[in-house]
């Protein structure tokens, strides 16, 4: 609306200069013309924080949050995190890359929806009936306007849904890596990312010796899960490449080390956060 106000503003000046001037009505109604498609396109093309339309089911199971196995790798994490607020993901699960990525998810049905609707964590993958997500039965309630209306909505079971990405936000936590349970000290390191605030996606993870700045790429082995075998040795200082939807990528460096003797099992706090 904004853009179409000041094509009209150009178009009086322009009326203006008909008047009084010697350009051709014709050729500015041309130029009108073109000024208001081309706006129109850009708004079309720059709308990045628009909701997609889809659909939504809930887990099947009684737990009120998510599961503590998750395709993301995640455990328990996975289950509890944003309070519970999480969910599987199908198209935009990505082969993992959306493991911890967060949406607002609103449903479409005025007579039980909430707005605002819920924003969730992606941490497993999975769809049913068309759906692009499928919700903690604790998530799926939250988009509804009462408590009554969230009953009715989880017995619906599957919805119309609008979606969109947001920023996730984990005040007071800094970026915290978890040493997967199944690593094996010092021959096999496999660990997850916790609490990566923000809208992009960790597209690469490096780990550094402190000592020489050797560094190792990992490998994403699935879901949000990096591993390698035989990791460097010493301090390892980790590197985590941050990718945006418009394509511009950036090294985060944590302040802290992955200390020389992890252990499975411990989580080590970064020391760093994305700010949001
Ligand atoms: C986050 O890291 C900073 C150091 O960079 C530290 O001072 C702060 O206490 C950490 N925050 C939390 C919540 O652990």
């Amino acid at each position: 609306m904004h853009y179409h106000l000041i094509s009209f503003a150009f178009f009086v000046i322009f009326a203006h200069y008909i008047i009084y001037g010697s350009l051709s009505l014709q050729s500015l109604l041309i130029l009108f013309t073109t000024l208001l498609l081309k706006q129109t396109l850009a708004e079309a093309a720059t709308c990045s924080n628009c909701f997609t339309p889809s659909r939504a089911a809930h887990y099947p199971n009684s737990d009120e949050q998510g599961t503590d196995v998750g395709a993301c790798g995640f455990g328990s994490f996975g289950a509890t995190v944003n309070g519970g607020d999480v969910s599987a993901a199908s198209d935009l699960y990505r082969n993992g890359v959306g493991c911890g990525a967060c949406y607002q998810v609103r449903c479409t049905n005025s007579n039980y929806c909430s707005d605002k609707g819920v924003t969730v964590v992606v941490t497993d993958q999975g769809s049913g009936h068309n759906t692009d997500f499928v919700l903690s039965q604790r998530a799926f309630g939250k988009m509804a306007q009462t408590t009554d209306a969230a009953a009715s909505l989880l017995a619906l079971g599957v919805v119309d849904i609008e979606y969109r990405r947001v920023s996730c936000s984990y005040p007071n936590k800094n970026i915290t890596i978890k040493i997967d349970e199944n690593s094996d000290y010092p021959h096999y390191l496999a660990f997850v990312i916790w609490y990566q605030q923000g809208d992009k996606d960790i597209t690469a993870v490096q780990l550094c010796e402190t000592k020489n700045s050797v560094c190792k790429l990992l490998d994403r082995s699935h879901g949000a899960v990096w591993t390698t075998t035989s990791p460097p040795s010493g301090p390892l200082s980790l590197r985590m490449l941050l990718s945006g939807e418009d394509g511009d990528e950036s090294w985060i460096v944590p302040v802290n080390n992955i200390p020389e003797n992890w252990k499975g099992g411990e989580t080590y706090d970064t020391g760093v956060q994305i700010s949001v």
